[in-house]
């Protein structure tokens, strides 16, 4: 969440080029959007609210080589042009921008206003500057100003401060994303790396606890608390400019669904060696829980099912927002894998935090190398799903569990089999995201779109499918939507049901197809609109989206149409399903 994009070097044009490559970070916030560019002595800021989509860059082409941007979440105040970030200091020498929570932020502020500092904000960002201009008036350099604001703040953050004085930038981060692009001459700081891939892939990554301060021709790295100077490797980014762009498609959303032609086959394609040292890992360990947020909570419940049909073994899912209870019974040989798209989610390093206090060992499967739970987990494995940028999580959570069932099939004993079962998946699944497919299912959103309610029902590993069918429903079409597992229905959701009510039932050729039918049937007597996702029709379907048979990958199979499905029903209502309201991509609060 919230966006930021900072630049040092000698380019005459930082704002429009920290504008431009900020629309590259709007997933992560986009009610409202700010820029602060240095100007001879002076800072000239522009804010507004709405999305940084719409603004022209070229009208920030000023002559300067340094800018913030920032495209904002909001936590602490509205949505108002006052409350978008750059904040000023009170001389209005500095300028900050603030993706994060100062939670002691009121303490401060009272402490600064009795000082005479004045405020013209509800945020809790505006504090930064101001202490930064207190803390620097007593002769302390930027560096060390910042060094001694960020030992006063409690919460998390990752900050950006331009300083007219030193012409320097002076990132420091706890908790929230922040990546240096290192340039020729000059760098680009961003809490997400597609803000500055067509200049460099060459980059640094800020780690928690560490500040650096940017010139156009040094960088330099230190711990925030020590202040002692920290050498940081530079590393090569594999993503190219064209995964990051939405290319021939309308949404980053659809892009993403048919990417799964072959993101799928990628997920799988997995080093041997480290998929059998992390069976072993699960085989040898005292309790394996499984840990995630969203979507990506979803795929760890499907694989709930894969362990325990495929590799006979009990693993447990649990919240990531809730694991915290959890550190009563953790244990040294306790295995905790966490699974996130973005790798920054604060309730996932949240939780990799309590099983690291247990002395637990973590294993992520993320997607984003080189992210903040990449590099605090023990063991990583990447699903190699390319970029996501909608914020409804699409390949992401079939790589997760294309990677996720695989390890159940390596802890069976019968890794060649889980491959090739994954890879003739991924095959089908190329062959069904076909145009005559995607129009069939634009053609029932378009009979449903205009209902208000819908219900989603699985059994078996269809079950986490018919839950996560209801998030992306909700997410980008606004119509409200329920999934339930198929037998739970008539313990109580099954009043809800009227003629006409539209229930989505996602099946397979499986031992619980018969039990499907019966549940099926329950609601078809109560009025209900059948639509059916099953590789196999039957006559009580009103409405048939065929899937390959798939075997145990058909949970994978079976959400794809539901995600085509959403992002019509999005579309037809006139919603942006790339930028879904109150929503962001990635949540770096808690
Ligand atoms: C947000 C996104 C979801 C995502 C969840 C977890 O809520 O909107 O799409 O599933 O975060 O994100 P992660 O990056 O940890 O998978």
């Amino acid at each position: 969440m919230c966006g930021i994009f900072g630049y040092v070097g000698s380019r005459e044009d930082a704002g429009s080029l920290v504008i431009k490559g900020l629309k590259k970070l709007e997933y992560r916030g986009y009610d409202s959007w700010g820029v602060a560019v240095q100007t001879n002595a002076h800072i000239e800021v522009s804010k507004d609210v709405g999305r940084i989509s719409g603004v022209d860059h070229e009208q920030f082409k000023h002559s300067s080589g340094l800018a913030i941007a920032h495209s904002r979440w909001a936590t602490h105040g509205g949505v108002t042009k006052q409350n978008a970030h750059p904040h000023l200091s009170e001389d209005g020498k500095i300028a900050v921008v603030h993706n994060g929570i100062i939670e002691n932020y009121l303490e401060l502020k009272k402490m600064l206003q009795k000082k005479g500092h004045t405020f013209k904000s509800e945020t809790d960002t505006e504090v930064i500057p101001h202490l930064i201009q207190d803390l620097k008036k007593d002769g302390m350099t930027l560096e060390d100003a910042v060094r001694a604001a960020c030992q006063m703040f409690t919460g998390r953050y990752g900050i950006l401060v331009l300083d007219t004085e030193t012409h320097a930038l002076v990132a420091a981060r706890t908790g929230s994303p922040l990546i240096v692009g290192v340039g020729e001459g000059e760098y680009f700081i961003a809490s997400d790396i597609p803000a500055f891939l067509e200049q460099t892939r060459i980059v640094n990554y800020l780690d928690d606890g560490e500040m650096v301060c940017l010139e156009s021709n040094k960088a330099i790295f230190r711990s925030i608390e020590t202040g002692k100077e920290i050498q940081k490797r530079k590393i090569e980014i594999a993503w190219k400019v064209e995964d990051t762009e939405k290319g021939e498609y309308e949404h980053y959303m659809l892009k993403e669904i048919m990417d799964q032609k072959e993101s799928i086959i990628r997920a799988v394609h997995q080093d041997e060696e480290q998929i059998m040292t992390l069976a072993k890992a699960i085989k040898d360990c005292v309790g394996c829980i499984l840990s995630a947020c969203g979507t990506a909570g979803k795929a760890c419940m499907a694989a709930d099912y894969f362990f325990s049909i495929i590799a006979k073994r009990h693993v447990n899912f649990v919240p990531s927002s809730e694991f915290k209870i959890y550190h009563h019974f953790l244990l040294p040989e306790s295995l905790i894998v966490v699974v996130s798209q973005s790798g920054e989610t604060a309730d996932v390093l949240e939780a990799m935090k309590t099983a690291k206090e247990a002395g637990s060992k973590v294993l992520a499967i993320v997607n984003v190398e080189g992210s903040s739970v990449a590099r605090a987990a023990d063991y990583t494995l990447l699903i190699n799903a390319g970029p996501e940028r909608a914020v409804a999580s699409t390949k992401a959570l079939t790589g997760q569990m294309a990677v996720l069932m695989l390890i159940a099939y390596a802890v069976a004993g019968k890794l060649n089999e889980g491959r090739m079962a994954l890879l003739e998946a991924g095959a089908k699944i190329n062959d069904m995201l076909n145009p005559r497919y995607i129009d069939h299912i634009k053609g029932i959103a378009e009979v449903l779109h205009h209902h208000k309610d819908m219900y989603i029902i699985g059994k078996s590993w269809n079950y986490p499918m018919a839950l996560e069918s209801a998030i992306k429903i909700q997410e980008v079409s606004y119509i409200h939507a329920q999934g339930f597992a198929a037998g739970e229905l008539k313990h109580g959701p099954i009043a809800l049901i009227e003629e006409g009510t539209p229930c989505i039932a996602l099946m397979g050729n499986d031992e619980v197809t018969a039990d499907m039918l019966s549940n099926i049937m329950e609601l078809k007597a109560r009025g209900a609109t059948i639509i059916a996702v099953s590789p196999e029709r039957h006559e009580i379907f009103d409405h048939w989206i065929k899937v390959p048979d798939a075997g145990p990958a058909q949970p994978i199979v079976n959400i794809i149409p539901i995600q085509i499905l959403s992002y019509y029903l999005a579309v037809l209502k006139g919603k942006d399903p790339d930028m879904p309201r109150n929503l962001a991509k990635s949540v770096t609060v808690k």
